[in-house]
C-alpha cells in the first residue's frame, strides 16, 4: 500500500556503512534503514580479507598513511588518508565493543594480523576469511534490536526528493521515493537527513566479484539531483576471482598471497617478479594488469594461484570459506592451484563528500563505497574500504546528531505519480540492454583502455540511455529497470571521466597515454543542475 513515511533520518543501504551510521545516531532519532536486498545482500557481507588498522606495536599511522599514498599513485587526498588512518583503530575498537570477534593469535589474546598487497606491515584484522559476514552479521543483530530503527528489506530507492531550503536558499534533500519490490508500490519516505550508503557500481562490468545490487544507484541518484562526482575512471579490478564455468563471482582473497600463495602461468612458473619488486604483494592495479597481460600474451582463459606448498591444516584454518567453496567445484586448494581471472571489484570514485560525509545537497550524506572521499586516489589499497565505511559513518552520524535540532520539517512533497505509465510487456528490453552494457564496458572500458575504445563505448551508451529513458517514461518501475537506468548513468560517468584523463595512473591505464602526467588532478564532473557548492574539496 502507498503511504508517506516520516522519519528523522533515512538511510539507504544496509552494508557496513549504512549499519554503522544507523547504530551511532542518537537513539531518540527515528531512523528508517532501507535495503533493496535482504540485510545481508551488500558487498560488505562478502568481504573476506579484513579491515586495515594499526594494531601492531611495530606498525605506525605514518606507515599506513605512506602505504595508502603509494598505492593511490599520487592522487590520494592526504588529509582524508590521515583522517581515516588516525581514526581507524577507534573505529575497529567500536566494532569489537559491538561484539565483532576477530581471529586471534593461537593461544593468545592479541589479534592475528594478516598482510595484503601494498601494505608494508601485517595490519589486517580479520575473522578467518569471512570478515564481512562477522562484521555485518554482528551489526545487523544490533540494528534489529534497536528500538529507534525501522528496517525495510526488499525496498529500492527510486530517486531522491529535493526542495529549496527557505533559510539558506540552497537545495536540500528531504527524502526519497522508495519502491516496495514485493508489492510494486512506490511510497514517499520523508526525512530531515538522508544518508546514501548504497555501495559501488562494479556491476557495470561483465565480470565482477560484487553482488547483483552493485549498480551504483546512490551515485546515479545523487548525480540526477545535482551532486558532483569524481574519479569514476578508477574502477578497481581484483586480480583473483575464481575461474570456473559454474562459479558465479567468487573472490579468492588477496590474503592468500599475503600468506605466501604464488601466481603461476599455465606451465607452473611464477611470473610476478617480472612485473614488480614486491611480486605477489604489489599494488592491486599492477597485479591485475600483469595477469591481463600474461593471459593475452598466452591466449589463456585464466592463470593460477597456488598455495598448495603450505601445510594443509594452515590452509583450511585460515581460509575455510575459500577452501570449501573451491572444493564444491572439484578444486582442492591444499593440493591444486586455483584457476583465477581478474574481475571488477571496487569503485574508487563516487559522490564528492567532505570529511563529515556531506554532499553538495544540504542534509544529504554519502558514505562507504558510493562516496568519493579522496582516500583511495587512483587505486584503493586492500582492506582500506571497510575502514573508510566505519570512519565516515561515525563522522556523518556525529554531524547528523549535532545538526538535527536545527533542521526544519520538510515541506509538503508530491506523492509518486504513476497515472501515465503501464505495466511492461517487454522485459527482454531490460535484460538485453543490461547484457550489452556490461559487455561493452568490459571490452572497451576495462583494464587496458584506448581513446578509440572509450569513444565506441560513449557512442553505445548514448544510444542505450535514449532507449532506457523512453522505457522508463512509459512503464511502471521494477528493481531491474531502476538498476539498469542507474547502471547506464554510472557507465556514462565512468566513460566521461576516462576520456578526460590523458595519462596512465593507477587503475586507469591507456595505451594512448602510457606516461604519468607530472600534475596529479582529480576528474570532477559537474551536473547541469549543480546543487551549489555545499562541500569544498580542495584538499590535495
Ligand atoms: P554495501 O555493503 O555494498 O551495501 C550497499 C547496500 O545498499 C546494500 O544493502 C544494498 O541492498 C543497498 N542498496 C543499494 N542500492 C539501493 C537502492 N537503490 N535502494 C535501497 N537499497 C540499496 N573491503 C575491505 O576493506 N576488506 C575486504 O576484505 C573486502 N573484501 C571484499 C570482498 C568482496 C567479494 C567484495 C565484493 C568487496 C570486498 N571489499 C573489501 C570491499 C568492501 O566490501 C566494500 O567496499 C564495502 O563493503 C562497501 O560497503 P557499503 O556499505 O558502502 O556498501
Ligand atoms: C580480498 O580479500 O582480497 C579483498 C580485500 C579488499 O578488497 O579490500
Amino acid at each position: 500500500m502507498k503511504q508517506t513515511h516520516i522519519y528523522d533520518v533515512l538511510i539507504i543501504g544496509s552494508g557496513a556503512a549504512g549499519l554503522a551510521v544507523a547504530l551511532q545516531l542518537d537513539p531518540n532519532l527515528r531512523v528508517a534503514l532501507i535495503s533493496k536486498a535482504s540485510l545481508q545482500g551488500g558487498a560488505s557481507w562478502l568481504a573476506q580479507g579484513g579491515i586495515a588498522a594499526v594494531f601492531d606495536k611495530n606498525d605506525s599511522s605514518d606507515a599506513h598513511i605512506a602505504d595508502t599514498l603509494v598505492a593511490g599513485a599520487g592522487l590520494c587526498h592526504e588529509d582524508a588518508v590521515r583522517f581515516v588512518v588516525e581514526n581507524g583503530p577507534a573505529s575497529v575498537q567500536w566494532l569489537i565493543n559491538k561484539g565483532v570477534d576477530f581471529t586471534r593469535e593461537e593461544g593468545q589474546t592479541t589479534y592475528h594480523l594478516t598482510q595484503e598487497g601494498g601494505h608494508s606491515h601485517r595490519r589486517i584484522l580479520h575473522t578467518a576469511d569471512a570478515t564481512g559476514k562477522e562484521i555485518t552479521g554482528t551489526l545487523v543483530d544490533r540494528a534489529i534490536a534497536a528500538k529507534n530503527i525501522d528496517i525495510f528489506e526488499h525496498h529500492c530507492a527510486v530517486d531522491l526528493v529535493t526542495q529549496a531550503d527557505s533559510n539558506s536558499r540552497k537545495i536540500r534533500c528531504t527524502g526519497s521515493y522508495i519502491l516496495d519490490i514485493n508489492s510494486g508500490a512506490v511510497s514517499l519516505f520523508r526525512a530531515k537527513s538522508v544518508v546514501l550508503a548504497t555501495g559501488g557500481a562494479s556491476k557495470t562490468y561483465l565480470y565482477t566479484s560484487n553482488p547483483d545490487g552493485a549498480s551504483g544507484d546512490g551515485i546515479a541518484m545523487a548525480w540526477r539531483r545535482g551532486c558532483r562526482v569524481a574519479n569514476l575512471e578508477f574502477n578497481q579490478f581484483h586480480p583473483t576471482c575464481l575461474y570456473h564455468p559454474k562459479a558465479k563471482s567468487f573472490l579468492i582473497t588477496e590474503a592468500l598471497r599475503g600468506e605466501g600463495a604464488l601466481l603461476k602461468l599455465p606451465d607452473g612458473s611464477a611470473f610476478m617478479h617480472n612485473f614488480h619488486p614486491d611480486a605477489e604483494l604489489a599494488p592491486r592495479d599492477v597485479v591485475a594488469r600483469a595477469i591481463d597481460h600474461e593471459m593475452k600474451r598466452l591466449g589463456s582463459d585464466c592463470l593460477y594461484l597456488d598455495i598448495s606448498h603450505k601445510p594443509a591444516d594452515f590452509i583450511t584454518e585460515h581460509f575455510p570459506t575459500v577452501y570449501k567453496h573451491c572444493l564444491e567445484f572439484g578444486i582442492d586448494i591444499t593440493t591444486d592451484p586455483i584457476p583465477v581471472v581478474p574481475a571488477a571489484h571496487y569503485t574508487c570514485g563516487g559522490i564528492i563528500v567532505n570529511t563529515k560525509g556531506q554532499t553538495d545537497l544540504l542534509n544529504l550524506y554519502a558514505i562507504g563505497e558510493s562516496a568519493f572521499t579522496g582516500l583511495h586516489g587512483a587505486n584503493r589499497m586492500a582492506s582500506n574500504s571497510l575502514l573508510e565505511c566505519l570512519v565516515y559513518a561515525h563522522a556523518a552520524a556525529t554531524e547528523i546528531n549535532n545538526l538535527q535540532d536545527q533542521i526544519t520539517e520538510p515541506d509538503f512533497v508530491k506523492e509518486w505519480d504513476e497515472s501515465k505509465v503501464a505495466d511492461s510487456d517487454e522485459d527482454v528490453v531490460i535484460s538485453h540492454n543490461w547484457d550489452e552494457l556490461r559487455r561493452f564496458m568490459w571490452d572497451y572500458v576495462g583494464i587496458v583502455r584506448t581513446d578509440k575504445r572509450l569513444q565506441r563505448a560513449e557512442h553505445r551508451i548514448k544510444l542505450l540511455q535514449k532507449e532506457i529513458q523512453e522505457y522508463y517514461s512509459n512503464y511502471t518501475v521494477s528493481r531491474d529497470l531502476l538498476e539498469l537506468r542507474n547502471l547506464a548513468t554510472v557507465a556514462e560517468l565512468i566513460i566521461r571521466c576516462a576520456l578526460q584523463r590523458k595519462e596512465s595512473r593507477g587503475l586507469h591505464y591507456t595505451l594512448d597515454y602510457p606516461e604519468l602526467s607530472p600534475i596529479a588532478k582529480d576528474t570532477i564532473l559537474v551536473p547541469f543542475n549543480f546543487a551549489g557548492q555545499n562541500v569544498i574539496i580542495n584538499r590535495r
